[in-house]
């Protein structure tokens, strides 16, 4: 069974804007995912489906054998959704308390949350602001500190929206370290990105939207050969052959 089961999922706003049309997608325990698209394609909306912020116009999200529809509950637990915009998921008044906040939503006890939060900090090295004012952390910190309350909880699938957007070039090695250790432990996870040059050498599976379907979803080999006709720009060697395993920083 797949931990996550999207079928023939729509999704059309009040004023008529169909923003996805008849998505389907199967992901299993342990994949990395990469999806990509153009501007308005769909991801986001996709995202705010699967843990229950939007609801299907049309079709059905099964997480772990539960509809997202019919326990939102759950379905927050299990998706762990890092916003594209960072300063609209920081809601705690210093770096600590924010990400002490999800914890307690989750009804942790106290002493397991000291440890997740110090873990945390240290993780996306945020440990010299951790009694700073979260609103006054700079860009990168802040998508840091989105990135650590989110992996704090400990989600069954971990939901990345542009994660790479305002980090310097440490700050991209350093999340692409915690995205392969995540991987290597048997983790779940989405990352949306236009940056396919950072990332797609880890992907299981490249996943591309375009005018709110998929369009391509295939070993990365495969599916990248429809990339530049969605918009996504693809990084090439010198002699113009596509070389997924060095589609990352990490290799620099
Ligand atoms: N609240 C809303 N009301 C109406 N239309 C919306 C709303 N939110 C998003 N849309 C539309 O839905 C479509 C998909 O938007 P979405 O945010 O998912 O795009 P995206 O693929 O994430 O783009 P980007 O790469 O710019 O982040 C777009 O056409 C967008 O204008
Ligand atoms: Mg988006």
């Amino acid at each position: 069974m797949s931990l996550l089961d999207v079928r023939n999922v729509s999704y059309r706003f009040s004023d008529g804007t169909y923003a996805l049309r008849n998505i389907s997608l199967q992901v299993s325990e342990g994949e990395f995912i990469v999806i990509s698209g153009k501007n308005g394609s769909g991801k986001t909306v996709f995202l705010r489906n699967l843990n229950g912020l939007y609801k299907p116009t049309e079709g059905e999200i099964i997480i772990n054998g539960t509809s997202v529809v019919e326990n939102p509950y759950k379905a927050r637990k299990s998706v762990g959704l890092v916003f594209q915009d960072a300063d609209s998921q920081i809601v705690g008044q210093t770096v600590s308390r924010d990400i002490a906040f999800g914890l307690e939503n989750l009804k942790i006890p106290k002493n397991e949350i000291k440890t997740r939060v110090r873990q945390a900090l240290e993780t996306m090295n945020l440990e010299e602001h951790a009694d700073q004012r979260a609103r006054t952390l700079s860009g990168g910190e802040k998508r840091r500190l989105t990135i650590a309350g989110v992996a704090a909880m400990n989600p069954s699938i971990l939901a990345l929206d542009e994660p790479f957007t305002n980090l310097d070039y440490p700050g991209v090695l350093q999340l692409l370290r915690i995205l392969v250790r995540l991987k290597e432990t048997g983790h779940t996870i989405l990352v949306v990105t236009h940056e396919l040059d950072k990332v797609l050498a880890y992907a299981d599976r490249l996943v591309l939207f375009d005018n709110g379907s998929i369009v391509a979803n295939d070993k990365p080999e495969a599916a990248v050969l429809a990339a530049e006709s969605c918009g996504v720009r693809l990084p090439r060697t010198e002699n113009g052959t596509l070389d997924i395993g060095a589609m990352t920083w990490l290799k620099d």
